[in-house]
């Protein structure tokens, strides 16, 4: 009988609740308001003949590249970070391998590096999420052949330092080291200048955030232009679809937009940030678009707290099963329109569960 491979069979389900989102949805760390309306405009203009092509990959590569100051040979276009970090689990894991990550972190790093066979390291991050490089450097062994962290990271909004990055890079030669910049735009730090003095480095960026285009599934892995090619003959070259590559230069073009949207992002932080702290919520400083808090003790009182934000027209993310985050829900920001109608429903729902100082104390 047909099976699948063990590390397949073994390999834990991952469903994010996609289903019957209705309501302001600030649970997946989207772009609440959605894309430039000039991408939109460029959707509009889709001929029949653009669809009917197999998609270019290679013109819009070097429209990217020119846009983040690289080589084209340095990167790769691909169908969101997932696939990014997929392509890297298969280009550097053999079943055995030693792949790590710190915890709590995005699920589809450790998702990939199981069905690549490898051998998951989990490093607890320390005392209020920080980064826990003393515990990595302990950690690293010759087997050690992937590490990801996502910085900012997901679902903590907390961030690693450059120099504790590369130092991590510097001490695993043998490993690829991959830094996710999924939320760039909100925190502004890069480690993308380091690729060329680091080969072992990779970054990844993501449109499906700050560009407000998720649905389109884009993203960019940048590297060293010799390891990229490896990672290249792994990735199908029909990877991003016409519809994405035609909408990106556009999306690229209106930096006006983003830079709007992510200063309301930022102002929407601190409003938020300012809520909990009056409340005495229990919350972590983030440098993303979205913050992570301590509604309650447990994870029956965090369900709780979603359930009765949901009522009034919020979706709001449950982290309870995270770990170190019990108790916590994870809330995305958008423009002021959104936080108003959050910080209404949020301010009720404290004061309908009550939640207090002493619960939600850590
Ligand atoms: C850290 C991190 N990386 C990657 C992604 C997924 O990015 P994409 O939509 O480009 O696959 C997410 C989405 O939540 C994320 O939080």
């Amino acid at each position: 009988m047909l099976s699948p491979r063990s590390a397949i069979r073994t390999l834990p389900a991952y469903h994010p609740p996609l289903a019957g989102r209705s309501g302001l949805r600030l649970d997946f760390n989207e772009n609440t308001v959605g894309c430039s309306p000039r991408v939109l405009e460029r959707l509009r203009g889709l001929t029949p003949e653009d669809l009917a092509r197999y998609p270019e990959r290679a013109p819009i590569e070097e429209e990217v590249a020119d846009f983040l100051g690289i080589f084209p040979q340095e990167l790769l276009l691909t169908n969101g970070v997932d696939e990014a970090i997929h392509l890297l689990c298969q280009t550097y894991l053999e079943a055995g391998d030693e792949a790590l990550i710190v915890v709590p972190t995005y699920s589809m790093y450790r998702i990939y590096m199981m069905a690549a066979g490898a051998k998951l390291i989990s490093v607890a991050a320390g005392k209020d999420f920080r980064f826990p490089v003393d515990d990595i450097l302990t950690c690293l062994s010759p087997r050690t052949r992937l590490i990801a962290v996502a910085n900012p990271n997901n679902p903590t909004g907390t961030v690693a330092s450059s120099a504790d990055l590369l130092r991590i890079a510097r001490s695993a030669p043998a490993a690829a080291v991959l830094v996710d910049e999924a939320y760039f735009e909100f925190c502004g730090e890069t480690l993308l200048p380091e690729r060329g003095n680091t080969p072992n480095l990779f970054v990844a960026r993501t449109f499906s955030k700050a560009y407000g285009m998720a649905g389109l599934r884009i993203g960019v892995l940048a590297g060293d232009a010799d390891q990229m090619r490896a990672v290249r003959l792994v990735s199908s070259p029909y990877n991003v679809n016409a519809v994405a590559l035609a909408c990106l230069p556009i999306a690229l073009a209106d930096q006006a937009y983003i830079a709007c949207y992510v200063s309301e992002v930022r102002k929407a932080r601190g409003r938020l940030e300012r809520v909990f702290q009056s409340a005495g919520i229990r919350f972590w400083p983030s440098q993303a678009n979205f913050v992570l808090a301590r509604v309650a003790s447990d994870k029956l009182g965090a369900a709780s707290f979603v359930e009765h934000m949901r009522r009034r027209g919020i979706l709001v993310r449950d982290r309870s099963a995270d770990p170190g985050c019990e108790g916590c829900v994870r809330i995305t920001l958008g423009p002021s329109e959104h936080t108003d109608r959050l910080l209404g429903a949020l301010q009720e729902t404290i004061a309908e569960l009550g939640v207090t100082q002493g619960a939600s104390r850590s």
